[in-house]
């Protein structure tokens, strides 16, 4: 199961909204694979996958001008996880007529889901603790 938890919480209001939205596109998709009840589902899944692509890429960008705006001096190395992740699912060929389909599909979105998961917890966070130190240094600085 896909859930979004307070453990990824950032406290930056509109990267935790789209790490929300990731996390949801890809609950959708993994519950879509798993459901029974609908006979033609693949096409469906294939394209909340592209969704979730998509939005990473989105997402993404909005990341990087945060991290440009706070002067972030890391900002070139997490923008160059950021490409390689893109690069990497853009190389999963998601036509591929696979034996086992389903779970082909579900290890794609698994894939997907532990990247930005171990993402948001390590690289996301450093940029956090470094937009904290430099407000509170501004704010030093005014004083
Ligand atoms: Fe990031």
């Amino acid at each position: 199961m896909i859930k979004w938890s307070n453990k990824y919480l950032l406290g930056i209001d509109i990267i935790d909204e789209q790490h929300k939205e990731l996390f949801c596109i890809a609950g959708d998709a993994y519950d879509l694979l798993k459901n029974e009840f609908y006979i033609d589902k693949y096409d469906k899944v294939v394209k909340l996958i592209e969704e979730l692509k998509r939005y990473a890429t989105f997402h993404f960008e909005t990341e990087e001008k945060y991290m440009m705006e706070i002067g972030y001096k890391k900002l070139f190395s997490h923008k160059m996880v950021h490409n390689d992740f893109i690069k990497q699912v853009n190389e999963i060929d998601l036509e591929k007529v696979d034996e086992n389909q389903e779970e082909y599909l579900a290890s794609i979105i698994q894939f997907i889901v532990d990247w930005i998961e171990q993402h948001i917890l390590r690289m996301d966070r450093e940029y956090v603790s470094n937009s904290q130190f430099t407000m509170h240094n501004s704010q030093s600085k005014e004083k």
